[in-house]
């Protein structure tokens, strides 16, 4: 079993860089199978999402052809829909974009509903309800999901009956070349809608608006091949930003886009943390002992990211005083809150609310990562904490974060990824 583990209590200093964002490639490399024609992809983040979705790629017959770490050469002209392995879909979330980008080209997809992070009920209905107002007829059986517009596609007016990311991206990839107008309203804002509209647009396509909550696309009749750059991830540039408070550190976060970083370094700021804005970096200075306590609400974008909800917990617990942290997106998002109390974190969870007794000194302890995010929380506990804390279920965060160990061994940190035997006290350095 590979584990984490992490010697905390030091503090971090230098800088650190951040890749490519992970929700951005994802719908991008799947999105190229709209394109039927050869796209380089570049500034994609080394981790086992993205190889998954390469393996999805090349399972549906792309020619698939990694350049160097971070670009891939993908000619997607021999794509056969319908043909995704039921296991590479079941493996994370993102193969849902199959659907939608099959659909949008072939008038026809069917593919295994998809797996990902365990946050609860995880619905697919407002990307079920896009693809029909569009014209697709939608059957789920058996854990699959079948739809086929034997006419093609026509766009339609779409109102999105919640904020979903999945759902606006998913929507966009099938209306791109679709007879007409369509309009999503009540659409996502994320940074990574905005970076796959970019790339459609580049290859041809014909949105705008992403990045509000009224994006329009009129269809096109026929995409070409680009290459692209995936902007920098905001989650992990928030994760490091995170690590350098909970540590007391000043550390250079580089390869951002601080505008991303707002809502995330708000939060820091009333927590007492220094943050400098260097244009395409952020320093990020702790200069108040403890922190203080703030409450905090994840929501879509432009508010906290859902997906930064574990890393601040950590944070609250350090700080001085009692702390809410609201859910706003998910049912089930603090599994992790287990892990943290193992290290003696003091928190109460009522449904979609935990309140943090803070400054409770934390310990070492074994702990596991529950999901992604929980897993990278995990971590900044553990550089905050004196002595040896050891990280169970660490693919959760391979998943997502590409290199973490040695980025953070880079800054400092005492961090190394080991290798032990299953039912043996022994260890091996990996
Ligand atoms: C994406 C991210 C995930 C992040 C989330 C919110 C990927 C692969 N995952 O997930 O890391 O936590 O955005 O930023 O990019 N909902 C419905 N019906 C639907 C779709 C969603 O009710 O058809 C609900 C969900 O239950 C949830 C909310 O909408 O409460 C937001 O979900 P959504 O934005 O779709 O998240 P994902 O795109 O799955």
């Amino acid at each position: 079993m590979e584990k984490i583990s992490v010697t905390g209590g030091k503090r971090l200093h230098g800088s650190i860089t951040v890749g490519g964002m992970k929700n951005a490639a994802l719908p991008i490399l799947l999105g190229t199978i709209l394109v039927g024609d050869k796209c380089v992809i570049e500034n994609l983040p080394e981790i086992s999402d993205i190889k998954a979705a390469l393996d999805i790629l090349s399972a549906l017959g792309a020619k698939v052809k990694m350049i160097d770490r971070t670009t891939v050469e993908i000619d997607t002209a021999g794509v056969r829909p319908g043909t995704t392995p039921y296991e590479l879909a079941r493996s994370m979330r993102a193969s849902y974009y199959v659907v939608g980008a099959e659909l949008g080209r072939f008038g026809t997809s069917r593919a295994a509903c998809p797996g990902g992070c365990d946050f609860g009920v995880r619905p697919i209905d407002q990307h079920i309800k896009g693809f029909e107002a569009l014209g697709a007829k939608v059957e789920v059986v058996d854990g699959c999901i079948n739809c086929v517009a034997p006419e093609g596609l026509t766009g339609s007016s779409i109102y999105m009956d919640i904020v979903s990311v999945g759902a606006t991206i998913n929507i966009m990839l099938a209306a791109v070349m679709a007879k007409g107008m369509t309009v999503i309203d009540n659409a996502a804002k994320e940074p990574h809608i905005v970076d796959v509209a970019n790339f459609l647009n580049t290859c041809g396509a014909d949105i705008s608006g992403a990045g509000t909550d009224v994006i329009k696309i009129r269809g096109v009749e026929e995409l070409h091949g680009v290459t692209y750059a995936i902007i920098p991830d905001m989650i992990e540039a928030g994760t490091f930003m995170m690590a350098a408070a909970a540590t007391g550190s000043d550390l250079v976060i580089e390869n951002v886009i601080p505008k991303h970083l707002e809502s995330i370094t708000a939060k820091l700021e009333e927590m007492g943390v220094e943050i400098e804005d260097y244009g395409d970096a952020v320093r990020v200075k702790a200069v108040t002992e403890p922190l203080r306590r703030i409450n905090v609400k994840t929501m879509p974008y432009p508010g906290y990211p859902t997906d930064m909800n574990p890393q601040i917990c950590v944070l609250l617990c350090l700080a001085q005083g009692t702390s809410i942290l609201t859910e706003g997106v998910w049912d089930t998002r603090f599994k992790y809150v287990e892990e943290l109390t193992r290290m003696g974190a003091v928190i109460t969870v009522d449904g979609r609310k935990a309140v943090i007794e803070g400054g409770k000194p934390l310990k070492p302890a074994a702990v596991k990562c529950s999901d992604l995010r929980a897993g990278a929380a995990m971590v900044i506990a553990a550089l905050a904490t004196e002595g040896e804390t050891v990280i169970d279920n660490i693919y959760h965060i391979e998943r997502g974060y590409e290199h973490l160990v040695e980025k953070l061994r880079g800054v400092g940190a005492d961090i190394k990824k080991i290798y032990v035997p299953e039912g043996s006290n022994t260890q091996r350095v990996i």
